[in-house]
């Protein structure tokens, strides 16, 4: 039996459904059952559960082959990387004492620097932790979301544009969600190999002005790319009620990513590639 975290989110549902396709006994842990869709209906036993909470988690993870684990986000947070640090340090000692024999965690492109990534930091702190208590895991590095496009999408649709703060050029891996799913599925089923470093990239690596592209296909009107300034994030993040904190570790992630710090680290990490196209993945966004 196989625990997903954040199975009410993107990549854990993901993970959860093609679990239970392969026939495996999943259990999903979520906060709120209602929020849990058609899991339990799909198979997985459904239970509550927060990260957070000691006792409920130690007792979700009885039995389990292995654990999906994500760094839940907190927008709110006022102090982000200290809290998740915590959070993920208490979470591995959990998973060692409940001898949880693998963990699959979502990690990201340059997850394996402790500095200069802003809020990618976070995962860092998550693959120190695991390693620290000596859990066998796998260091999932995913690439950036094309989900992340979904919250400029209204913007492109009513004004045309579709802003941007990763330069118009600039090439990089993006991935979609459900081949993240897929791929922690597929290595929960493969099951501990000491450390292992997996980092996932999409079909083929995209520039934003790629992505306008395909929203104007998609859109069937131009959809011009524009491009604000670093200055613009923490305004513009904490416009959308997220915490200054976390605004400016947005802003750092940008400044990585423009500088190229944010990138995979090779060497011993295995390179995977998503098969989900860019437009399939827009497409159900867009609608
Ligand atoms: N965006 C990117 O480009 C990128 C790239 C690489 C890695 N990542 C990582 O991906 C993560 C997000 O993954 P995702 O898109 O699959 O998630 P998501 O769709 O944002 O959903 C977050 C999930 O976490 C759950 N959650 C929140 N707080 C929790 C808590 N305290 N205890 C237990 N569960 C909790 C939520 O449950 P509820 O339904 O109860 O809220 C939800 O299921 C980020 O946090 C980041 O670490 C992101």
């Amino acid at each position: 039996m196989y625990v997903i975290s954040g199975a009410t989110g993107n990549t854990g549902k993901a993970a959860a459904k093609k679990l239970l396709q392969a026939g495996k006994k999943v259990r999903a842990l979520v906060r709120n059952v209602e929020r849990a869709g058609d899991l339990g209906a799909l198979g997985a036993e459904v239970v509550a559960g927060d990260l957070s909470d000691r006792a409920g988690l130690t007792h979700a993870l009885s039995g389990a082959e292995g654990l999906y684990l994500l760094s839940p986000p907190d927008m709110a947070s006022q102090s982000f990387l200290a809290e998740r640090a915590r959070l993920l340090a208490d979470v591995a000692g959990i998973v060692k004492s409940a001898a949880v024999p693998h963990v699959v965690f979502l990690s990201s492109v340059g997850g394996q620097h402790e500095t200069g990534t802003g809020i990618i930091q976070t995962v860092h702190a998550g693959e120190v932790a695991l390693r620290a208590v000596g859990v066998p895991s796998t260091f999932l590095r995913a690439a950036y979301f094309v989900e992340n496009w979904g919250s400029v999408l209204p913007v492109a649709k009513q004004d045309g544009v579709l802003p941007s703060f990763i330069p118009g050029d600039l090439r990089l891996p993006m991935v979609s969600t459900a081949d993240i799913g897929s791929l922690a599925a597929e290595a929960l089923l493969d099951g501990p190999r000491g450390e292992r470093v997996l980092e996932l990239s999409g079909p083929q690596d995209v520039t934003p002005k790629e992505v306008a592209a395909v929203v104007s296909k998609l859109l069937g009107r131009t959809i011009q790319l524009v491009e604000p300034p670093l200055e613009a994030v923490v305004p513009t993040f904490t416009s959308f009620g997220i915490s200054a904190d976390v605004a400016g570790l947005f802003r750092d992630m940008y400044q990585g990513i423009r500088s190229g710090r944010v990138s995979f680290e090779g060497g011993k990490a295995e390179a995977r590639r998503g098969a989900t196209s860019l437009e399939e993945t827009l497409r159900q966004l867009a609608k």
